[in-house]
């Protein structure tokens, strides 16, 4: 019996949605379907006070309506809204359970025809993003209440030939108040939406437990079918690749199946036959469990190596076309990634098919968040309303009841920074109930007396190190404390990958590494949430604010390890070494390998081995070694490295993946950049002699303006950066003091001034001539300063400056004073880098772990690393570089003597731009090259650290003013070789 209701649902109603159907597993079937994506009749309306009459446009479904990339679909007809960014804040009043007045109203409409309208049928929709009220052919069928949630509806005795379909979706409603997640507002129909034919005697539900014993395979099917089947007639179920036949609700063994795992994902089709329908699932063996406080799959404990996902797409909001997603677990896979959560709500059910298939960890997590209610010191918190909770019994039941038979789903999780309350309880109670075999996740309890496993958001790695061995500080209650000291940990977040970073990923992970408690954690985030926006020069992408939003949190969504469009960024290629299956080591002449990998052997990596030098590729070849047990390390002998050379040694894939070629890199280490300038000094481009004469130098300031025939303009001590994300907030670990931006503001570093203190020039025509100069440099307003001695002299056909920079008068007893001592100046042309050091990526003193020794090359144009908001990036790593520029070259060796440490790390950055235009320009796209490549040599330079969620810079990589020595050796080669090309 269907109950339609008379009326919609109630918008400040707090309840589940009215008039859907229970949710079931997804799945294929033999059933007629049809799907209605596609161009939908759209209209938009400022609030259902405002209604428009009329003027109907359209939009694609899925999508969010608010795009600015839909304008021209839907513009003709008016505005469609906007989309809008707030971290935690609702934007509106925390009135609950009431939504505002101001409430944006989007009508759908879809006519289609059915040459054979099904008598029996169910409307399903993946999801509404907002209050959804659905009607067909004129008939109420009910409201859809949970975004990221499956609603369907039974539309039995309802579909004639001609049909529409209505869809009225209000951005806000009392569930608004469980959405409050860190993402744009996008609402809009975002899932696919689907009518499926319901056959009498067909499948309404299947419940899988396909399980991985000691003795193997054990399989029990349960399915539900729709009405009772005639007499005779059975339910007939198998699993197709084994010819094994199971009996519904029997524990059946499957000896001959084999475990999936995330490393070796082996999936079967299991298929459950009536006479009237036939229904096809994807199953693999796994059993999840906690023994001893270790989590583990299949009997082994398991390291997650993962990341957060939201779902963001830069021109359709909230929806990811299927062949995107496709392409980023692939692209997560070639970077050595093998657990996903699913923040903040489950995703696309697409996405679970894929993970089950390519093979990866997933936490599924519930579509709930109140973190605005936080602001308030969480007062009226649904989590801990009653009047909530059989909203949140019912989006744990939808997931729960959709996502079962998942082999990937090896954890539940309750939802996001929701707080705490008698809510929490009832959702654990929910998911307990439905179902018993995966453990429960929920970062919000702390003290985790309703979850399985303990987690935890930026825990700083002192932190991890204690819980590791579970020395942890104790709860106030005896009993919590002792169950929670017995569960496994997991960091549901850490690393912001937020702009230049995360700083820090290798501490994390040895940690990871060294202790079974720690399940390992998840990057936040995989995927920037830009929006784009279609302008005469291409698309450009934009962030919160940018759309003119009162109440915004600006950039804080540009926080992934991709671009919103899947680019990797930098990063990426850092995560996938830290992240490497096998931990490769160089100790002297011999190679550590120690196994990442859980389940399976290492047979599917081999290593291999590269020397080069200045000249080139010396020797090449396979290091053999048998493949090693999971879990197991070994040690191997290097081939001899020459005393100029450096070896690297790569792991890479045997054969053909899913998703790498055979040979696909994996992980590279290397030995050491070998020191001195004959060794790292590529090309042997004859030098042209340069003396003390060509080294012209100002008078008024003591600043070089001319090398021999070369131009140098703007040349100065730096102490400074644009700050990154990450430098413009202070790390977690030291609140109280003031972010590295605001300390180097407010020391002045960005508006350094110059005092010459004198020139001295002595014997400069003789062999052991110097000029010797000496400045003082400090910020305005502050009595901090450098002093900085210059001293030239003419060495081996170049020119050697040696600087000397010591802190003078009072620098303040915080810490991390400067982000960098390194000269800055600029060039006329654009430009061209070649470099010895670490490449081929970017490379700061606590990221760039991707980056090993060797020799590169590239445009200064394609050396940047591009930011959605520009700030520091794309430093490289190097002790020799060559610049090329308006056809001129100039070569430069670089070498810090103190102070030492991880600090002491020479690096180069080069740019098209200067640094006063990367810190006046608020989005990438208002970067102009001006034609002249901008330098920056650095002695020694600051990490980056993770401070936007977070610790910030960890003590090793902070940078203290304290006396600094480094030198700088210039050659100016002939232009006719500024390509670099070798002479040998
Ligand atoms: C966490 C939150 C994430 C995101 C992140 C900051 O607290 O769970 O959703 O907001 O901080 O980017």
């Amino acid at each position: 019996m269907i109950v339609r209701p008379e009326q919609p649902q109630a918008r400040d109603d707090p309840g589940p949605p009215i008039g859907t159907a229970p949710t079931v597993a997804s799945w294929t079937t033999d059933a007629a379907e049809w799907n209605l994506d596609g161009t939908w009749e759209f209209r938009w309306s400022p609030s259902s006070a405002h209604q428009r009459e009329g003027g109907w446009g359209s939009i694609p479904v899925p999508a969010s309506f608010v795009m600015p990339s839909l304008d021209r679909d839907a513009a003709p007809a008016g505005d469609h809204g906007r989309p809008a960014y707030t971290n935690k804040w609702y934007p509106f009043p925390i009135d609950p359970p009431r939504p505002p007045d101001e409430n944006p109203v989007g009508e759908y409409r879809r006519r289609f025809p059915l040459a054979d309208p099904p008598p029996r049928a169910e409307l399903r929709f993946g999801g509404i993003e907002g209050a959804g009220e659905v009607r067909l052919n004129g008939v109420l069928l009910g409201s859809t209440r949970g975004s990221r949630l499956p609603m369907a509806f039974d539309v039995s005795g309802l579909l004639e030939g001609e049909n529409l379909l209505e869809v009225r979706v209000h951005q806000f409603s009392a569930a608004t108040y469980l959405e409050d997640q860190d993402a744009w507002w996008l609402p809009g129909i975002i899932r696919s939406v689907v009518l499926r034919a319901r056959p009498v005697g067909g499948v309404r539900d299947v419940r899988v437990r396909a399980e991985w014993t000691p003795s193997g395979g054990m399989l029990t099917v349960m399915p539900e079918l729709d009405s009772a089947l005639e007499p005779g007639a059975e339910v007939a179920i198998e699993i197709a690749e084994l010819g094994t036949t199971v009996r519904a609700g029997h524990p059946t063994p499957v000896r001959d199946a084999l475990p999936w795992s995330a490393e070796d994902p082996v999936l079967y089709t299991l298929r459950v036959r009536t006479p009237a329908e036939t229904v096809t699932h994807r199953i693999g063996f796994r059993t999840v469990g906690i023994v001893d406080g270790v989590f583990q799959v299949n009997g082994v404990p398991v390291s997650l190596r993962g990341v957060n996902r939201h779902e963001h797409h830069p021109r359709l909001g909230r929806h990811v076309p299927p062949e995107v997603v496709t392409a980023e677990l692939l692209m997560m896979k070639r970077h050595n990634i093998n657990a996903v959560r699913t923040s903040h709500y489950p995703p696309d059910p697409l996405f679970l098919d894929l993970a089950d298939r390519l093979g990866f960890w997933v936490v599924d997590e519930c579509d709930v968040e109140t973190h605005g209610f936080g602001e308030i010191d969480w007062r009226g918190n649904p989590m801990d309303d009653p009047r909530w909770e059989p909203a949140l019994r019912d989006r744990v039941a939808r997931m729960v009841e959709r996502d079962k038979n998942h082999p990937c789903v090896i954890l539940w999780s309750l939802g996001n920074e929701a707080g705490e309350g008698g809510n929490v309880a009832a959702m654990a109670d929910e998911f307990r109930s439905r179902d018993d075999s995966r453990p429960l996740h929920y970062e919000g309890d702390q003290s985790s007396a309703h979850v399985d496993v303990w987690s935890r958001m930026y825990a700083h790695p002192d932190e991890v190190a204690e819980i590791a061995i579970g020395v942890e500080p104790a709860l106030a209650d005896d009993a919590l404390d002792a169950r929670r000291r017995a569960m496994p940990f997991v960091l549901c977040e850490y690393a912001h990958a937020m702009g230049t970073g995360p700083g820090g990923l290798t501490e994390y992970q040895d940690l990871f590494d060294a202790h079974p408690r720690l399940m390992g954690g998840f990057i936040w985030e995989w995927l920037e949430h830009g929006v784009q926006v279609d302008t005469d020069q291409g698309p450009v992408t934009r962030y919160g604010g940018d759309f003119g939003e009162p109440l915004h949190d600006s950039n804080d969504v540009i926080d992934g390890l991709v671009s919103a469009e899947r680019r990797p960024r930098a990063q990426l290629t850092d995560l996938a070494q830290v992240f490497a299956p096998l931990r490769v080591t160089i100790d002297g002449a011999r190679l550590h390998v120690v196994s990442r990998l859980d389940h399976t052997d290492s047979s599917r990596y081999a290593l291999r081995y590269r020397i080069e030098d200045a000249a080139g590729v010396r020797d090449s070849g396979p290091i053999t070694a048998p493949p090693l047990p999971p879990r197991g390390r070994t040690t191997l002998d290097l081939p001899q490295v020459p005393p100029l050379a450096v070896l690297t040694v790569e792991v890479v894939q045997v054969g053909e993946t899913a998703w790498a070629p055979g040979g696909w890199v994996v992980s590279r280490v290397s030995t050491a950049v070998p020191a001195g300038i004959a060794a790292q000094r590529r090309g042997a481009a004859p030098v042209r002699r340069l003396t003390l004469a060509d080294v012209d130098l100002d008078p008024a300031t003591g600043a070089l303006r001319r090398l021999g025939d070369l131009e140098v303009t703007d040349w100065r001590v730096m102490l400074d950066r644009v700050p990154t994300d990450n430098d413009r907030h202070a790390g977690w670990d030291e609140i109280l003091e003031f972010s590295y931006a605001e300390r180097w503001r407010l020391l002045g570093l960005h508006d350094l001034r110059s005092r010459l203190v004198s020139i001295e020039r002595v014997s400069v025509d003789g062999p052991d001539g110097e000029i010797r100069v000496r400045t003082v440099v400090g910020g305005p307003a502050v009595d901090a300063r450098v002093s900085c001695r210059w001293r030239w002299r003419a060495v081996d056909g170049g020119i050697r400056l040696d600087l000397a920079v010591d802190p003078e008068g009072h620098w303040p007893a915080w810490t991390a004073h400067w982000a960098r001592v390194g000269v800055g100046f600029s060039l006329p042309g654009e430009g061209r880098l070649e470099w010895c050091g670490r490449g081929p990526g970017p490379a700061y003193p606590d990221l760039g772990q991707a980056a090993t020794a060797g020799w590169f090359a590239g445009a200064v144009a394609e050396l940047q690393e591009r930011t959605v908001r520009p700030q520091e990036a794309g430093a490289r790593a190097a002790s020799w570089v060559r610049v090329a520029a308006g056809g001129q070259t100039l070569e430069v060796g670089l070498d810090t003597a103190s102070p030492r440490g991880p600090v002491n790390d020479p690096a180069i950055t080069v740019r098209p731009w200067s640094e006063a235009a990367l810190w006046a320009a608020a989005h990438d796209d208002e970067l102009i090259p001006d034609g002249r490549t901008h330098v920056v040599l650095d002695l020694v330079r600051a990490g980056v650290g993770t401070a936007r969620c977070g610790p910030g810079v960890l003590p090793a990589y902070r940078l203290e003013a304290q006396p600094v020595r480094g030198s700088l050796v210039f050659f100016t080669p002939d232009a006719s070789d500024a390509n670099g090309d070798r002479h040998d």
